[in-house]
């Protein structure tokens, strides 16, 4: 296999400097799941933590760099919930922490990131123009700018994932894509370690650009997004992330609104579980192509669980 930037020794080295609090989340069948999407389902659950996202295993790897020596402020842009991950392992590690997010981010996720003591500063655009604030915000004050997907140490932190899933017997893991630290991360581990597993991507047709872009195998760019699932909307793939998906995924899949607001419903439904729609997007690839999974074994990674209230209601009451 070529080599992507990520290498397996490192990412179990992640392990030691990651909260346990975020190591070794629940993985288990769910039964009442795979009688309603007819294949067999496993859920890796990643909303049972401070954060109720993934992202904190990433900003627990880059903080404790930061932390042996390093600056003592940082800066990110976040659609949310990698700013609220920044915020808490920030805060733990005496970090100052500025986090730049679109003001139209769901407010749970904006008021978490403010209780966690972090300097929230709101742009008029989306995710990808918080990217251009933040950077202009670390030129401007010299502080270190952590840009999730391209930072390793925010892929390796999300491969510890993966080191959790290849020791379970399962076909395929479908993974919710958006700047691509998940996929990558959690692909280079399965490949690595399990390779006959499937790894697949799944994002919104709303937000197809990375989608897109490991289809043609160069950056596809789009001019905007439209979907509900918020923590995937970016605009302009890394190059450097999209090399490495390129490398590990087997497939990467878009799925349309009605199916991940279906999601939402079924992983509360059959699973109790509140999600947020990024989290869903799994369950929706199921639902939009049954026969492909019929017969096989699944795990998908539930990856976040920061919704509105009132959004949430009107998803599961439909
Ligand atoms: C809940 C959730 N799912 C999926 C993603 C996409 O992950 P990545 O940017 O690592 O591809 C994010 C990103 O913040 C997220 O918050």
């Amino acid at each position: 296999m070529q080599e992507t930037r990520l290498d397996t020794a490192r990412i179990r080295a992640a392990r030691r400097v990651i909260d346990p609090v975020f190591l070794d989340s629940p993985l288990y069948r769910c039964e009442a799941l795979e009688a309603a999407l007819g294949c067999g389902v496993s859920i890796k659950l990643e909303t049972a933590n401070p954060v109720r996202s993934f992202k904190g295993r990433g900003t627990e790897v880059v903080t404790s760099l930061l932390a042996d020596g390093g600056p003592r402020a940082v800066v990110c842009a976040s659609a949310g919930n990698l700013g609220q991950a920044l915020a808490w392992s920030g805060r733990g590690r005496g970090l100052d922490v500025t986090v730049v997010a679109s003001r139209f981010a769901p407010a749970a996720k904006l008021d978490r990131i403010r209780a966690l003591d972090a300097r929230l500063e709101l742009v008029d655009g989306d995710f990808d123009m918080a990217r251009e604030r933040a950077a202009a915000i670390a030129r401007r004050d010299g502080v270190r700018l952590v840009e999730d997907s391209l930072d390793v140490e925010t892929c390796e932190g999300a491969a510890t994932i993966g080191l959790e899933l290849v020791d379970a017997s399962f076909d395929a893991v479908l993974i919710a894509l958006g700047g691509g630290a998940m996929a990558t991360g959690v692909g280079h581990v399965v490949k690595a370690l399990v390779p006959g597993v499937e790894v697949i991507c799944v994002q919104p047709l709303g937000a197809p650009a990375m989608t897109r872009s490991w289809r043609r195998r160069r950056v596809v760019t789009t001019a905007s997004t439209d979907t509900v699932a918020d923590g995937v909307a970016g605009r302009r793939p890394i190059p450097a992330v999209l090399d490495d998906l390129l490398l590990v995924a087997d497939d990467a899949v878009l799925v349309r609104e009605a199916s991940i607001i279906a999601g939402v419903r079924l992983l509360f439904e059959h699973a109790g579980l509140v999600v947020e729609p990024s989290a869903a997007l799994g369950v929706a690839a199921i639902l939009e192509d049954r026969e492909r999974f019929a017969g096989r074994h699944v795990v998908t990674i539930v990856c976040g669980g920061n919704v509105d209230l009132d959004a949430h209601r009107g998803w599961v009451t439909g």
